[in-house]
C-alpha cells in the first residue's frame, strides 16, 4: 500500500489480496474493514472515496486483513455480529452465531406461552445469543443459560448486560443438564454437532478459529446430542416446547433421541435453504 492511497484505491488493492487468500465476498469484507479501522459506517467510504488515510489509519487497516487473509474470521476482526436485531459481542471464546440460529429462535419465540410466566433453558449458550433474544422478546420469561467453557459465560454476560436482559438470565457452568435443576417451559439448543472425522475438512476460519468444543460433535456428529437429551425428560414440565438445531443427515436419529427422552409431535424442519436442520418435540 502506497504511501497516500485514497478509499477507493485501498479498496481497488484489498479487493484482489482478498480474494487471492480465497476469500468469499472480497470488496464486501475489504468495506467492512475498512470501515471498520477507520470507526466509520461503510457508507462513508462511498461519500469520501478520494480521502487519504493517516499512517495509523493505513496501520490498523493492514493488521486487520493481513489477519483475515490468514483465516482469522470477519466477525472476530470486527468484534461484533448482528442477530436477531441486536448486538452481540463476539471473539474467539465462543461460537460466531450463524443465521440459521436466527431460525431457531424464531420458532421457539412461536411456540412460547405469553400468557403467564415461564422458564426457558439454553442449552449450549455460547455468546448467549439465544438466552438473550428469548429474555428480550418474552418478557414472561426467565432463562438459564448453561455452558462448558467459562470463557463463553463470559461473553453471554456480557451480552446479557449490553442488551438490558441480565437481570432475567442466570448463568449456569454445567456439562449440559447435570447443574440445572427444576423444570422448563421452553428448551432450545443449538448443540455441537459436527460429524469428529469432518473437522479437518471444515473452512479454516471455523477449524482453527471457533473452539472446538462449539463445533465437534463426537462420532457422527451425535455423542453431545445423546448426552444432552438423556435426561432432558426430567427437566421439563408438561406441554414444554424443545427445539434444537442439527446438522446434516442427523433430523431421524435426533428425532428418535426425542422420542426416547418422553417427547411427542416430535417433527423435523428445514431452514431457509431448504436444508434439515430443526428437530421439535412437545412433552405431553
Ligand atoms: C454450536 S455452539 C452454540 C453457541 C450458541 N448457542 C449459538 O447458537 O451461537 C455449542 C455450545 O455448546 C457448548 N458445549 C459443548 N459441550 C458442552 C457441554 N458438555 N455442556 C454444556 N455446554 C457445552 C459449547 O461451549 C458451545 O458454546
Amino acid at each position: 500500500m502506497s504511501v497516500d492511497w485514497t478509499v477507493r484505491e485501498i479498496l481497488n488493492w484489498t479487493r484482489g489480496y482478498l480474494q487471492g487468500g480465497g476469500i468469499g465476498q472480497p470488496r464486501l469484507e475489504a468495506e467492512i474493514l475498512l470501515a471498520h479501522s477507520l470507526n466509520v459506517d461503510r457508507l462513508h467510504l462511498y461519500l469520501s472515496p478520494d480521502k487519504s488515510l493517516t499512517e495509523e489509519e493505513r496501520e490498523r487497516f493492514r493488521a486487520a486483513i493481513q489477519k483475515r487473509r490468514a483465516g482469522v474470521p470477519l466477525q472476530h476482526l470486527i468484534g461484533e455480529v448482528g442477530f436477531f436485531g441486536l448486538r452481540f459481542r463476539v471473539g474467539a471464546g465462543a461460537l460466531v452465531p450463524r443465521p440459521e440460529t436466527e431460525e431457531l429462535v424464531e420458532r421457539a419465540l412461536a411456540l412460547a406461552p405469553r400468557e403467564r410466566k415461564i422458564r426457558c433453558l439454553d442449552l449450549g449458550t455460547g455468546a448467549g445469543v439465544i438466552a438473550v433474544s428469548l429474555a428480550k422478546f418474552l418478557p414472561n420469561a426467565s432463562v438459564t443459560a448453561v455452558d462448558l467453557s467459562s470463557e463463553a459465560l463470559e461473553l453471554a454476560r456480557e451480552n446479557a448486560r449490553s442488551n438490558g436482559v441480565s437481570d432475567r438470565i442466570t448463568f449456569r457452568e454445567s456439562d449440559w443438564l447435570r447443574a440445572v435443576e427444576g423444570r422448563y417451559d421452553l428448551v432450545v439448543s443449538n448443540p455441537p454437532y459436527v460429524p469428529e472425522e469432518e473437522i479437518g475438512r471444515l473452512a479454516v476460519e471455523v477449524r482453527d478459529h471457533e473452539p472446538r468444543l462449539a463445533i465437534n460433535g463426537g462420532k457422527g456428529g451425535m455423542e453431545r446430542i445423546e448426552a444432552l437429551t438423556r435426561d432432558l425428560g426430567a427437566h421439563l414440565h408438561s406441554g414444554a416446547a424443545v427445539l434444537l438445531e442439527i446438522g446434516e443427515g442427523q433430523g431421524d436419529a435426533v428425532a428418535a433421541l426425542l422420542r426416547q427422552a418422553g417427547l411427542t409431535e416430535v417433527r423435523v424442519e428445514t431452514d431457509l435453504s431448504g436444508r434439515q436442520r430443526f428437530v421439535i418435540g412437545r412433552c405431553l
